[in-house]
């Protein structure tokens, strides 16, 4: 049983080091979600954000620390194993299979997956535009449709815990908000989310925790509404506010 005020982890990262060669990109991180919470991890470009979510997802091979997801280490995993445990990467810049279709991507997404809510049907319920299209190729869709894909494909592995990195990203701000207006559906089951984004003000709204990270370390952490644009800058930035 968890200690009074205290929730259940669902992730616990302990000293995380990633490696790309003889490169530290990230050093020593510490970060805990609870099950169902949505956190955002912000920072400049390079400060580490994809390699954090590679580094969870087991895209990284040069990873040491201690990583426990639902009590188990998975810091050795291979990237199928972890999906099979539940975690999926909404990988930065999307990375669709451009010759299958809508469909056949989503599709292979739950190849690897644990049974549960989502499907073909309830993606397509989700984003009722991937529907129409579901044998278009991936190529002849919008951007935004594209970033559906790749939500929805996450999706398909029926994940506990979702990573998404830079979904805004090449958007229009339209088709950001309709793709974050989703998120209160996505996280219904319980899901925990981790929002990666440079659009800082889009990822402290959704989220209810914030990490900064900058140069590899995370530089600033607390509840999303409690962190102060100056002190943002700071983290973000490498400023000193004061
Ligand atoms: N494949 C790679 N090989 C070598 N170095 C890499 C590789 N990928 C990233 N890096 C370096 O690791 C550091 C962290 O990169 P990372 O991609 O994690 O940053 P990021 O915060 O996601 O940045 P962005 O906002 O640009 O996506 C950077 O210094 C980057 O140059
Ligand atoms: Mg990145």
């Amino acid at each position: 049983m968890s200690e009074p005020g205290t929730s259940p982890k669902l992730l616990s990262i302990r000293n995380l080091d990633a490696f790309y060669g003889d490169f530290q990109a990230i050093c020593g991180i510490d970060l805990e979600i609870a099950a169902g919470e949505v956190i955002a991890v912000i920072g400049a470009n390079g400060a580490g954000k994809s390699t954090l979510l590679k580094s969870i997802a087991g895209l990284i091979g040069a990873r040491r620390g201690v990583i426990e997801f639902a009590g188990d280490s998975i810091a050795s995993l291979a990237p199928h194993m972890i999906v099979a445990l539940g975690i999926a990467l909404v990988p930065e810049g999307r990375r669709l299979f451009p010759s299958l279709t809508v469909e056949e991507n989503l599709l292979i997404g739950g190849q690897l997956g644990r049974s549960g809510p989502w499907s073909l049907d309830s993606v397509f319920r989700l984003f009722p535009d991937l529907k129409a299209r579901r044998e278009f190729k991936s190529t002849a869709l919008s951007g935004g449709q594209q970033q559906m894909v790749a939500i929805g494909r996450a999706l398909m592995s029926n994940p506990r815990l979702l990573l998404c990195d830079e979904i805004s990203l090449g958007l229009a701000p339209i088709v950001v908000r309709e793709i974050y207006a989703r998120l209160p559906e996505i996280v219904s089951e319980g899901l925990a989310l981790v929002i990666v984004e440079q659009d800082i003000q889009q990822a402290l709204r959704a989220a209810s925790r914030a990490y900064c990270l900058q140069e590899g370390c995370v530089a600033l952490t607390g509840k999303a509404a409690d962190l102060t644009r100056e002190a943002v800058s700071a983290a973000y930035f490498g400023i000193d506010a004061r």
